[in-house]
């Protein structure tokens, strides 16, 4: 197992759900972390949080991975110390509404897009020449089963990581002279506050999305996050696709009443 002692890892949407158990754990190993989100305030809670509980060293800013310019900011006004970045985790994303497609809300399709395709190149393009530079680094992406196996009422949530799927294959194939590692991890249902932001809040639709069944939980998918970025330097975990025992693939759950 390799040591994430002092490594410099960087988690987008880091104030909820996967994002946030990412951080603990990485912070709980001993990790630097550069932590983000739109929002402010639940980044600055869990940043004094880490401290206290595992002395860490954590770097917090608000960031919409939708914003190239900010992008660019928030990482030029890193500290260069900081800019070293080991390991890069691309986890913010969303899914806005779940309709058939020809009644789908126009708006909730930007947003998706934007921010599970676009932020990720973003983010993305703006950290990996450091890694290219110091041929090291390690780039975790959040997909989904939803980049596996597209659902009905959910085309562009899944296009979205379809698309992520693809971006993943291609730059491990760019960096693969660069030691640099790619991986992604493709979880099924996780309770978080995804459907929550999928139902714009309704959260008796939330609810029900996990009625029935024991779906995973956010430590659940940063156990996985942890386990590709522990490997040693020559094995690299391509893929992980992890769902709930009571979830076979995106369309067949086994609910009791
Ligand atoms: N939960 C599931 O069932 C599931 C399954 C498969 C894959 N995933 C993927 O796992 C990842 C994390 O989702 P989650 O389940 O942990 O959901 P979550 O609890 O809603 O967390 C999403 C995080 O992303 C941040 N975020 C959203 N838009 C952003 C933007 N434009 N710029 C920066 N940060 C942004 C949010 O913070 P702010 O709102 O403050 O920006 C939040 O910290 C996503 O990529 C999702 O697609 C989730």
């Amino acid at each position: 197992m390799e040591s994430l002692k002092g490594k410099i890892v960087f988690i987008t949407g880091a104030s909820s759900g996967i994002g946030k158990a990412c951080a603990e754990s990485f912070a709980s190993l001993g990790a630097k972390l550069i932590i983000s989100s739109r929002g402010f305030d639940k980044l600055e809670h869990l940043a004094v949080e880490l401290k206290e509980k595992y002395n860490s060293e954590v770097h917090y800013a608000s960031l919409d991975v939708r914003d190239i310019k900010s992008v660019q900011k928030f990482y030029n006004a890193l500290p260069d110390d900081w800019k070293r970045i080991d390991i890069l985790v691309n986890n913010a994303g969303l899914a806005r509404g779940f309709n058939k497609l020809y009644e789908d809300d126009i708006a909730g399709w930007e947003e998706m897009i934007d921010t599970n395709v676009k932020g990720v190149l973003y983010i993305t393009r703006t950290v990996v020449p450091g890694m290219v530079e110091r041929e090291s680094g390690h780039v975790i992406n959040l997909g989904s089963i939803a980049g596996h196996q597209a659902y009905p009422k959910g085309a562009v949530y899944c296009a979205s990581k379809h698309a992520l799927d693809a971006i993943t294959n291609s730059l491990r194939q760019d960096v693969i002279d660069k030691n640099i590692r790619v991986s992604t991890v493709d979880p099924g249902m996780v309770e978080t506050n995804f459907s929550n932001i999928r139902f714009y809040g309704d959260e008796e639709k939330a609810k029900n999305v996990y009625k029935g069944l024991t779906p995973l939980f956010a430590g659940d998918i940063a156990d996985a996050v942890i386990y590709c970025a522990t490997r040693p330097p020559h094995a690299n975990i391509n893929e992980m696709v992890i769902m709930p025992s009571a979830q076979a693939n995106s369309y067949v759950n086994y609910r009791k009443n």
